[in-house]
């Protein structure tokens, strides 16, 4: 972790993902820093029609007044239960230098199964165009690259097409389905699976920086750094 990223964000020098940052291309992937959190939320405001839901947890249909303090303490929640054991690496995306919406790798027990899920949402005048297939391309090649991922997982509800769209573009293969309780109906949930070899890569390649702090706090390359959780 560089000094000058501990000075913009004190906060990572005790969780190094906070200055974490992955480029490619016209891609870059910040960690949620509190600057991001209002910006996020604005955006988050506005990701689709209110008669579909997307998410497993129903976040975006929080009121617009209550979203900043929604997502401020989602991502500090994720920020408090951080541990080698459970973790949330979700960052900021970044388009040509324009926020555009959230990326996330979760992952619990992963020293053990080196598998982690990928989560993501954009700003809805930002579907569309490439970039969700984009930044999923990138954080998969991160967690395999850079994090000795064995797999990479995601799920989608059945009537999410650009979603599945994705996946199925970034290698991602079929990995049953399930049905879940969607706002009190029943909805069909695809889970994916990518492994490393299947991975269509995004053409750049990626520059990382903080990565070390961040492979240490993981339990990757000896003590967390974390204290006991
Ligand atoms: C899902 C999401 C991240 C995808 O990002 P995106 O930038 O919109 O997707 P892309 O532009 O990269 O498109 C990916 C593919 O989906 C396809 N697609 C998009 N909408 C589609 C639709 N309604 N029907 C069929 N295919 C569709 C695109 O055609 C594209 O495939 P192609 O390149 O072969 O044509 C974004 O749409 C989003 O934020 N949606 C709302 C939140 C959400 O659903 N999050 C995921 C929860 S699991």
């Amino acid at each position: 972790m560089g000094d000058d990223l501990e000075r913009e964000a004190p906060a990572a020098a005790v969780l190094p993902l906070l200055a974490l940052r992955i480029t490619a291309g016209p891609v870059e992937l910040r960690g949620i820093t509190d600057d991001l959190l209002g910006p996020l939320a604005e955006l988050a405001t506005d990701i689709h029609d209110r008669d579909f839901m997307p998410f497993t947890f129903p976040w975006s249909l929080t009121p617009a007044p209550d979203m900043a303090r929604s997502v401020a303490q989602y991502h500090w929640g994720n920020r408090s239960r951080f541990s080698a054991q459970q973790w949330n690496a979700d960052f900021a995306v970044f388009y040509d230098g324009e926020l555009v919406g959230s990326q996330g790798f979760g992952a619990g027990h992963y020293l053990v199964t080196r598998t982690g899920e990928t989560g993501s949402w954009l700003g809805r005048r930002f579907q569309g165009l490439g970039i969700g297939t984009a930044m999923r391309q990138v954080i998969c090649a991160f967690a395999f690259d850079q994090l000795d991922a064995r797999y990479v997982t995601s799920s989608a509800f059945a009537d999410n097409p650009a979603s599945l769209a994705v996946s199925r573009k970034a290698g991602y293969a079929d990995n049953g389905t399930e049905l879940r309780d969607r706002l009190g109906q029943p909805a069909t949930l695809h889970r994916l699976l990518l492994e490393p070899a299947r991975l269509v890569r995004y053409p750049h390649p990626l520059t990382v920086s903080g990565l070390a702090g961040f492979r240490q706090s993981i339990g990757l390359d000896g003590t967390t750094g974390l204290g006991p959780r």
